[in-house]
């Protein structure tokens, strides 16, 4: 639970605001490279924490971000022409480089002028299949993170990103909450027995037990936190542990092992819903196995277009919303599906979105099975209070290439915490401490 003045400082991400603050110390994916797909292709608009901006590719390849609207009369920059070498607006031709030089002023006779100021640009990098972004003060940028999907070649690795229109922080609860997926997946998760898919054989076995024990330590990069399921009645063959990892303030390591999440606010109200599968064997960037990979939890761009999960559907009248009660589909349900919604994704984005976009936490109950939701309200209020306060926040000095999420058969006695030896935990839980009802 928390009060209305927590859960807004949690939530808001402006840039006047104090999450705002604290997630613009951070790298963040922007999008992904393939929207930039040559060099002098067509720019994009980005949204991203309540500001908007222009990405384009340039002659060369290089990435650059600006304001979108134009330094000189705010026409926007999605409109201009990206050639050589720049991006030239379209409304007098002022033309501007990746870094924000000013290359060109046909308008203004004097070929000094344009030497005396810059259009404001944002350090770019690429990294995973994401062009990633720093609208930090300069002086304070760290270092670009390693995070270890960033390890294999693009053939082996598959970015790909939802529009869930509701703030960042409900999505992230989905991701550390193991007890929902026996619940609001159960559909989904009947056909991963049929699947070879990797992601299948992961989570096969949760669609037997929906009350996990569940845990949660706080570590020196966020906190960690594990859903431990009995693999049969003989307590002698002891557990399926799944332990996922928190980095603030928007990344998840999936307790699978070979998956990345970033959810990156586009607003209050909407986020990019991040999701990066990597493998050094498997050709997750390759068909057909690409294709089946998105499918599978409904992250192809048919079922994304088809929900409003997309940014070019995202604010049709036909996205999923209240006004259609989430596209459900009640005959599939009275034919035995359990939601009436298409996949996983549409099932977690349905779900958070018909909270309201900032959902009121002053009211929720919460159980043992929501262990990690404290922890992860405070992991985002100590980073944000940080932020504000003009401190490193949480998660900005971590060891990001030695965080993993993990899963793994534990034999009776066994820690689930030899799962992630690498993960240095600084407090342990004690549901009580963290407002959790006892249940
Ligand atoms: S508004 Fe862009 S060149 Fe004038
Ligand atoms: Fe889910």
């Amino acid at each position: 639970m928390l009060s209305k003045e927590d859960n807004e400082l949690m939530c808001r991400v402006g840039p006047a605001t104090a999450m705002g603050a604290a997630m613009r110390r951070f790298w963040l994916p922007a999008l992904l490279s393939e929207e930039l797909p040559h060099p002098d292709c067509d720019p994009r608009r980005v949204q991203l924490l309540g500001e908007n901006f222009v990405a384009f590719r340039d002659s060369d390849g290089k990435v650059g971000i600006l304001d979108e609207f134009c330094c000189h009369r705010s026409a926007s920059l999605t409109l201009a022409r990206v050639e050589e070498g720049g991006i030239r607006c379209l409304y007098h031709g002022w033309k501007f480089a990746v870094d924000g030089t000013v290359m060109d002023t046909p308008n203004v006779a004097d070929p000094r002028f344009k030497e005396r100021f810059k259009a404001r640009a944002y350090p770019v990098h690429e990294a995973g299949g994401l062009v990633w972004v720093y609208f930090g003060p300069a002086a304070q940028m760290p270092a670009f993170p390693k995070w270890r999907c960033f390890d294999v070649p693009a053939s082996n690795r598959l970015a790909v990103y939802a529009v869930v229109s509701c703030s960042f922080v409900q999505v992230m609860e989905g991701l550390v909450d193991s007890s929902h997926l026996s619940v609001l997946h159960t559909s989904p998760l009947r056909t991963t027995g049929g699947s070879e898919l990797d992601f299948a054989r992961k989570t096969t076995h949760m669609q037997f037990n929906a009350a996990p024990r569940i845990e949660a330590e706080e570590t020196d990069f966020g906190f960690h936190y594990v859903a431990m399921r009995p693999v049969s009645e003989a307590p002698e063959d002891g557990v399926i542990a799944r332990v996922a990892a928190f980095v603030p303030p928007c990344f998840v390591l999936n307790p699978n092992g070979d998956l990345f999440f970033a959810i990156v606010p586009v607003n209050d109200h909407r986020c990019l819903f991040f999701h990066v599968w990597w493998d050094r064997d498997q050709k997750f960037g390759e068909e057909p196995l690409r294709t089946r990979q998105l499918e599978f939890v409904g992250l192809d761009p048919t079922a994304l277009d088809a929900f409003g999960l997309s940014l070019k559907t995202c604010d049709t009248p036909a996205a999923a919303s209240r006004a259609n009660n989430f596209l459900q589909d009640r005959d599939a349900q009275r034919r035995g599906h359990f939601t009436g919604l298409p996949s996983f994704t549409q099932e977690d984005a349905a779900v958070s979105m018909s909270a309201g976009t900032i959902r009121d936490r002053s009211k929720e109950i919460l159980s043992v099975a929501d262990v990690a939701l404290p922890k992860l309200y405070r992991a985002l209020l100590t980073c944000a209070r940080q932020g504000s306060a003009g401190q490193d926040p949480l998660g900005l000095n971590a060891d990001t290439a030695h965080i993993i999420g993990a899963s793994g058969k534990l034999a009776p006695g066994v820690h689930w915490r030899s799962l992630v030896p690498q993960h240095h935990v600084v407090a342990g839980t004690r549901a009580a401490d963290d407002g959790v009802a006892a249940a």
